[in-house]
């Protein structure tokens, strides 16, 4: 499964948010997306689920355009896991997941679509909130719900807003690890956006930063979450040290804003991965091919 952006645009009113975003996620694997606050990352993922429809370029999953794809035929092969359900509806946990079935209900499969229910509420380690009422429950439990709704789906591709954002460390290791595992034996596409750079740096096979609307560079952790791009990224100062082949970012000092959020310099840097990556698909090594080759444009 493969979700292709190209050249996607999008404003909310007049006001553009994300331009020029061209990227190919290959599955299977578990992709994370990073990036400050406000840069678009949200937005994207509306994009490849037709909440949002881009003003420009397309989005194609496995090929297809989704403008040409039902809403229902989406929620068959695409899964999303929103930030935070507003619809805290008087349901059981049961009845809440169950509606994850609901791109695959027929009449007769209600036996099986309760076997996938219950066994996804174990794996999540919340089969004792089976019956409690969603909406009384902390929000750590609400987000494992949730998200036990988007696994439930048996998406080709799962698409994820913060997932973990609400947990504790240890069931953010044990979740994250275990979305990891399932991309792996499932075979299945997880894309999730984070703003944990180091679970993300332990557990993603691919990680897209985000600035500013735009991609500012995509590969593997290590080649990703390095101490210059935490610095003109998030306006940091860190320590980016190795830990087992994956980078482990130590969080020295805020920058002060107007040297975090320099645009000329982004821009620059924007340029230059787009020189490097034309040079890298030239040499056919290509890394990052396919990905983010209208950066340049201003
Ligand atoms: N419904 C909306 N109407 C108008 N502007 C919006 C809307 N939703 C988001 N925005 C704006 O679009 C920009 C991108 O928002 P988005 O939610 O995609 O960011 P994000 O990268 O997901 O941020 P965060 O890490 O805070 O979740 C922000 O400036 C935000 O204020
Ligand atoms: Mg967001």
């Amino acid at each position: 499964m493969e979700i292709r952006i190209n050249d996607v645009g999008f404003s909310y009113a007049s006001v553009p948010v994300l331009s020029g975003i061209s990227l190919d996620i290959k599955g299977p694997g578990f992709v994370s997306i990073l990036g400050p606050n406000g840069v678009g990352k949200s937005t994207l993922i509306h994009c490849i689920n037709k909440i949002l429809q881009p003003k420009s370029g397309s989005v194609l999953i496995d090929g297809k355009d989704v403008r040409d794809i039902s809403i229902k035929e989406l929620a068959k092969d695409v899964g999303y896991v929103p930030y935070s359900a507003n619809d805290t509806f008087p349901l059981t946990v049961v009845d809440t997941v169950m509606m994850g079935r609901h791109p695959h209900s027929k009449w007769n499969t209600l036996d099986r679509d309760l076997d996938i229910v219950y066994d996804t509420l174990r794996m999540l380690g919340i089969s004792h909130l089976a019956m409690r009422q969603f909406n009384e429950l902390s929000a750590g439990q609400h987000q494992k719900v949730m998200l036990a709704r988007g696994l439930v789906q048996e998406p080709q591709i799962l698409l994820l807003d913060e997932p973990t954002s609400n947990l504790d460390i240890r069931h953010q290791l044990d979740v994250t690890k275990m979305l990891k595992r399932l991309s792996e034996e499932r075979g299945i596409l997880i894309v999730m956006i984070s703003h944990d750079i180091n679970i993300a740096a332990k557990f993603a096979d691919q990680v897209i930063l985000m600035f500013q609307g735009r991609i500012y560079d995509v590969g593997a952790p290590a080649e990703v979450i390095t101490e210059d791009n935490l610095r003109s990224v998030y306006g940091v100062e860190s320590k980016v040290i190795d830990d087992d082949g994956r980078p482990h970012v130590i969080l020295k000092d805020a920058l002060p804003m107007s040297e975090s959020c320099n645009p000329s310099a982004v821009m620059a840097h924007i340029r230059a991965q787009r020189a490097s990556q034309d040079a890298a698909d030239s040499d056919g090594k290509s890394v990052r091919r396919g990905v983010e080759r209208i950066l340049g444009r201003t």
